[in-house]
């Protein structure tokens, strides 16, 4: 088997289950589950991701409700809107893209937003599901990240997980969730003593910092799996060029499973999203959706 994770190859498979989900909850309860996006301002990598976005949800058979609204728009204008939809049926998941700009208040932004209907998983009712082991809406990103991991590595009970980078929306759910699989879990970040010799300790290395080709190869323990969570744009003999927080060339030699940038981590964060907006559809109208 080779050791590369195919990140893409696998968001595909998850995407055809959230299909036949969705086909399922249309004809046997006549709810197709609907997602809206919401968009302030005009940052080009965030106009990318919501088309994305936009676009798989209606290949998955699902609606799709974009809200575009420009960067003046005031903090409480937007959550009129988000309030608009808390309400509205056809809605089942909402999503505010981040960042939003300067003037708007992040959590309360997030807060807003009915829990239920929160499909990003960064409403204080999810985090704190998620951290007492009850049944919220988890993160995409560290989603994406663990199916990998258990589809590769089967139980991943027992084994020593460091997770570098304290993000609230990739660092620390993702310990919470490597928790949840009974790891011993360990979370690093720039004020951590001796990175690398703590990198080295993990049997599963969890790289979400936003630094370009942070950690080399032998801060990785042999046969370890790497996560590689970063994307960032770098330019490289006067080409651009998408690299991860690993340097892929010298952990890949080292480790016993990688993901590659891009083509790991990234295809997962949507195909999760999708997954997300159904189990929130199928929780609203209290049905049990088939595994
Ligand atoms: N901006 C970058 N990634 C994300 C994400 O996963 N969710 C939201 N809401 N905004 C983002």
């Amino acid at each position: 088997m080779s050791k590369v994770i195919d990140g893409k190859a696998f968001a595909e498979s998850v995407r055809a289950g959230v299909g036949k989900q969705v086909e399922w909850l249309k004809s046997n309860h006549n709810i197709t589950p609907g997602l809206a996006v919401v968009l302030v301002g005009e940052d080009p990598a965030s106009q990318v991701y919501v088309r994305n976005k936009g676009k798989q949800t209606l290949e998955a058979g699902m609606n799709s409700y974009e809200h575009k609204l420009d960067t003046s728009v005031s903090e409480a204008e937007l959550l009129a809107l988000i309030d608009q939809l808390n309400n509205d049926e056809t809605v089942h998941g909402i999503l505010v893209q981040l960042p939003l700009p300067d003037h708007m208040r992040e959590a309360a932004v997030i807060d807003a937003i009915d829990y239920r209907k929160d499909v990003d998983g960064f409403h204080l009712t999810n985090v704190g599901l998620l951290n007492t082991g009850g049944d919220g809406v988890v993160p995409c990103t560290p989603l994406g990240c663990i199916m990998m991991l258990k589809e590769r590595l089967g139980s991943l009970s027992g084994k020593n997980a460091v997770v570098v980078g304290r993000s609230n929306i990739v660092g620390k759910p993702m310990a919470a969730l490597l928790l949840k699989e009974s790891c011993t879990v360990t979370i690093a970040h720039s004020r951590t003593a001796d990175l690398p010799d703590v990198c080295r300790s993990a049997d599963i290395l969890v790289a979400a910092v936003g630094r370009p080709e942070m950690i080399p190869g032998d801060w990785v323990k042999p046969g370890a799996a790497v996560i590689d969570v970063g994307i960032n744009r770098i330019e490289r003999d006067g080409k651009n060029k998408l690299v991860g927080d690993v340097d892929y060339a010298s952990c890949e030699a080292v480790a016993g499973a990688i993901t590659p940038v891009p083509g790991g981590v990234g295809p997962m964060t949507i195909a999760c999203l999708l997954h997300n907006t159904v189990q929130q559809a199928a929780r609203q109208h209290n049905v049990e959706l088939p595994s």
